[in-house]
């Protein structure tokens, strides 16, 4: 009896000690002097059609975004209101043939996992001229600026506040992009495992609340 009890309890307290660093090392919330963790893209991908008559007109770009920040959005009498860690998935679709361009639109991002964020990104010029493209391509060499706000519960107009961060980063096919094209004509084109997650380091641009 005793062994079958030490035999399912070793293992659990081995658990729990193993687990235990973790737990402490959980994000804690920062102020507005503390330094940002960058923002971590954690899946990137692109999609080009062939271009052949009766195929897709669309291409894509999709990726996942992730804010490792719990940051302090300002404080009540009784509480510590924060905007959360969260992802985000965000997605493009562009058309030549359908006069949809890719270049210097805003696009929000449709999924996050705080419910009160709220990002956005823009495809644009790559800023210096890529290690293997010397001519800027929304599938093969662009940049991407992403903006988030943040904001506590709307619905509680005493503590509402926001916040707004900005990053960019550059992609390239032959930097941090690799993949296939086709016989077809199809190109996808994703962020390479060693290059992933890729890093956006963003700035505050805006704040009400705990600001400093
Ligand atoms: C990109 O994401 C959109 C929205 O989630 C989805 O509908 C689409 O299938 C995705 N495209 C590719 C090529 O994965
Ligand atoms: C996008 O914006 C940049 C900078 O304003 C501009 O140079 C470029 O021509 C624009 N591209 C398109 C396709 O509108
Ligand atoms: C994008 O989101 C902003 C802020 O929530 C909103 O004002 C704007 O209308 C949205 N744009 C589109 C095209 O949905
Ligand atoms: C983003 O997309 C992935 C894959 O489809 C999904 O597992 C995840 O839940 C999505 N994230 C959010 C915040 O919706
Ligand atoms: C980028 O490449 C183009 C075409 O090769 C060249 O004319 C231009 O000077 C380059 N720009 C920079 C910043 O290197």
């Amino acid at each position: 009896m005793s062994l079958a009890v030490s035999r399912l309890l070793l293992p659990l307290l081995a658990f729990i000690l193993v687990l235990t660093p973790f737990t402490h090392a959980s994000p804690e919330a920062i102020g507005p002097s503390s330094p940002l963790s960058p923002w971590l893209i954690t899946r990137l991908w692109t999609f080009t059609p062939s271009g052949r008559p009766g195929s897709s007109p669309w291409s894509t770009l999709n990726f996942t975004i992730s804010d490792p920040n719990t940051i302090i959005a300002g404080t009540g009498p009784q509480q510590t209101f924060t905007y959360p860690a969260h992802t985000a998935n965000c997605s493009a679709q562009w058309s030549s043939t359908l006069s949809v361009p890719a270049w210097n639109r805003t696009i929000n991002c449709t999924q996050h996992s705080y419910e009160f964020a709220y990002w956005s990104f823009e495809i644009l010029y790559p800023e210096t001229n890529g290690t293997v493209y010397d001519y800027p391509s929304a599938s093969e060499h662009f940049d991407l600026r992403i903006r988030l706000t943040d904001t506590t519960n709307p619905g509680n107009q005493k503590y509402f506040w926001k916040q707004s961060f900005e990053g960019r980063v550059g992609l390239e096919v032959g930097g941090n992009m690799g993949g296939i094209c086709g016989a077809s004509g199809v190109c996808s084109w994703s962020l390479k495992d060693d290059k992933t997650p890729l890093e956006v380091r963003q700035h505050r641009t805006d704040c009400t609340g705990l600001c400093g």
